[in-house]
């Protein structure tokens, strides 16, 4: 069957969500907006509800933009998702935590009690920080290359992985007449002494009725690839294009055969924006209403920081100049660059068609053809699923949830009721020994 993520943000993803006029005051810090998205998400039966996360309230240096977004503004995810476990039953919860200014065992910690607390349906996204500016959080005067972040990414999942299996099954005994609470012999010290962490263990959080949290990993760049297929159980990813998602599809598969993972153990999930309407037109007017909405200012601010490079002094209205790799984010400069040449968009044209929703690949249309075309990359092997975005909360995911799903579910391609209770009975994973 196919699989939906639903990555929920405030107001919505859509850059200017918040000036539309059907925007929820302060949505963002609103703990009940947030528990109805996930209540919708149960009612759309998605696998997972999902947040990404930033440290920092300026993604880089420059923090004149940031007063027009509402992205400034965000709850730590672990908390908001604990919160969200107690409103809802199925759904997995996946939220994000970097491996770069974070501690393997507070992370180990942290997901494995989220997944006790929700019955089995935690996952955590692993990143290595794309924004800079969370290096000032920490103490760091700079941020780290990134092909040290990657570095220290491969031994903090390692950790973890040996922290989540730390309490053998049979360990806790309970056994009151001789006052013995667990067997020694089934609980392990993971003893780690590596060139960046040095853990022994073991961690204080039981295992839940699935084992262990879903890894979860959004890498695009050699080394981040190289990770997931290691290390990931779920992947999300950019792509605007079918034929490179399958492109990416194959070589994941390949890279992960390679550290003896076979086919279905990794479930790619591209991100889709879809905007439903009566005609295709109504939709892409829904869509060009938000757009006119993005401050000048801002979009060209937010494509430089996406890019790399700093485009306040070429002409807006001509094409996108050659431009150094990227550090932060290389795998996206490569999408996003390759749009602009593909559809010789200008600097204008591609900051309205990006920084909207970042990059991420919009279909607007009818019910009918957003699931046709779900289907047709479904089919030919360019994704397990999606991760579903709206432009705007709550109304445009009711409408995808009323009006797009139950097309799929004609077409038998995805589920009418919840199989199981936890996050990997809901992806088809196998629970780890
Ligand atoms: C759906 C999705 C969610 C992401 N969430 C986060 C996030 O919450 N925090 C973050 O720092 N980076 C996030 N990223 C960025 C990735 O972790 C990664 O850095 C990026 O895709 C570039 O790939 P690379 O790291 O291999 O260069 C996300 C990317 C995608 C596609």
């Amino acid at each position: 069957m196919m699989h939906l993520g639903l990555f929920i943000a405030g107001e919505g993803h859509h850059i200017a969500a918040w000036r539309d006029p059907r925007a929820r005051s302060g949505a963002s810090q609103d703990i009940q907006h947030f528990a109805e998205l996930a209540r919708i998400g149960e009612r759309g039966c998605f696998d997972l509800l999902f947040t990404a996360d930033t440290q920092a309230v300026f993604y880089g240096d420059d923090t004149e933009q940031w007063r027009r977004t509402t992205q400034a503004s965000r709850l730590e995810p672990i908390t908001l998702f604990s919160a969200l476990s107690m409103v809802t039953e199925h759904i997995g919860l996946v939220c994000t935590a970097t491996t770069t200014y974070l501690e393997p065992y507070h992370v180990a910690r942290q997901f494995a009690s989220l997944d006790k607390i929700s019955g089995g349906r935690a996952g955590w996204n692993l990143v290595t920080s794309s924004a800079p500016a969370e290096a000032y959080n920490f103490g760091f005067d700079g941020h780290p290359s990134h092909e040290d972040r990657y570095d220290r990414a491969g031994e903090f999942a390692e950790v973890v992985l040996g922290l989540w299996d730390s309490w053998q099954a049979g360990a806790v005994i309970e056994d009151q007449d001789s006052g013995i609470y667990f067997d020694p012999d089934k609980l392990h010290r993971l003893n780690h002494k590596g060139k960046h962490f040095s853990v022994r263990g073991p961690l204080t959080v039981h295992p839940s009725p699935q084992g262990r949290p879903v890894i979860v990993q959004a890498g695009q760049s050699e080394a981040g690839r190289n990770l997931a297929a290691r290390t990931a159980e779920v992947i999300f990813t950019v792509q605007q294009d079918k034929d490179e998602a399958r492109a990416f599809y194959a070589d994941i598969g390949t890279r992960a055969a390679a550290y003896g993972r076979g086919p279905g153990t990794i479930k790619i999930m591209p991100g889709l924006l879809p905007v439903v309407g009566k005609t295709r037109a109504q939709a892409q007017e829904k869509l060009e209403t938000l757009q006119s909405l993005i401050h000048p200012e801002l979009g060209l601010a937010r494509l430089s920081a996406m890019l790399g490079t700093d485009l306040s002094g070429f002409d807006q209205d001509g094409p996108l100049p050659d431009l150094p790799q990227s550090a932060e984010q290389p795998g996206r400069q490569k999408v996003v660059s390759e749009l602009a040449r593909r559809e010789n968009l200008t600097i204008r044209q591609l900051y309205q068609r990006v920084t909207g929703v970042r990059g991420h690949r919009v279909l607007c249309g009818t019910a009918e053809e957003i699931a046709n075309s779900m289907e047709d990359w479904y089919r030919s092997g360019a994704a397990d699923g999606f991760n579903i975005m709206s432009l705007t909360y709550p109304d445009e995911l009711n409408q995808f949830v009323d009006e797009v799903i139950p097309i799929l579910r004609t077409k038998g391609l995805y589920r009418s009721r919840y199989e199981g209770r936890t996050l990997r009975e809901n992806l088809g994973l196998s629970t780890p020994g």
